[in-house]
């Protein structure tokens, strides 16, 4: 089991700033994980909450199951310390993802806070960086 959590926003991926994010929308991506966990033999839940707390419960659900995450922290990535914490509380794999590449954006966006934290970062290829970051988790489960 993978969960793919996503940050503020992103749910409404497809009416949302389309020339920075595309046309695909948030059903997309929960299709595509969906998919490619199946082509994997992983099990994928897909989640997306506009809510801080919520998040961070999530995360500590992750962290008591050693469940391993695809995290898009949107808009937290930046600022949120409480979404940082949380996410070093867990064992199991953490791949922080974006659609974006935050460091070809503006000033705010070159600092993540939650990187140091998560095993590593896939940002920049829009739909296809969860696709990489799913692929990334099955292979250090097969390999660990
Ligand atoms: C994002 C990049 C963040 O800077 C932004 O706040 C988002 C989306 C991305 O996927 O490119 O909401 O995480």
């Amino acid at each position: 089991m993978i969960l793919v959590l996503n940050g503020p926003n992103l749910g409404r991926l497809g009416t949302r700033e389309p020339d920075v994010y595309g046309s695909d929308t948030f059903e997309d991506v929960v299709t595509l994980c969906r998919d490619t966990g199946t082509k994997l033999g992983e099990q994928v839940e897909v989640r997306q909450t506009d809510d801080e707390a919520e998040l961070i419960g999530w995360l500590h659900e992750a962290a008591d199951g050693r469940i391993p995450v695809v995290l898009n922290p949107a808009a937290f990535t930046h600022y949120s310390y409480a979404v940082r914490d949380a996410i070093a509380q867990r064992t199991a794999p953490l791949v922080e993802v974006h659609l974006t590449n935050p460091a070809a954006r503006e000033e705010f966006r070159h600092t993540s806070v939650v990187a140091g934290v998560a095993t590593g970062t896939i940002a920049g290829f829009g739909l296809q960086s969860y696709v990489l970051a799913l692929h990334a988790i099955a292979e250090m489960n097969t390999t660990s």
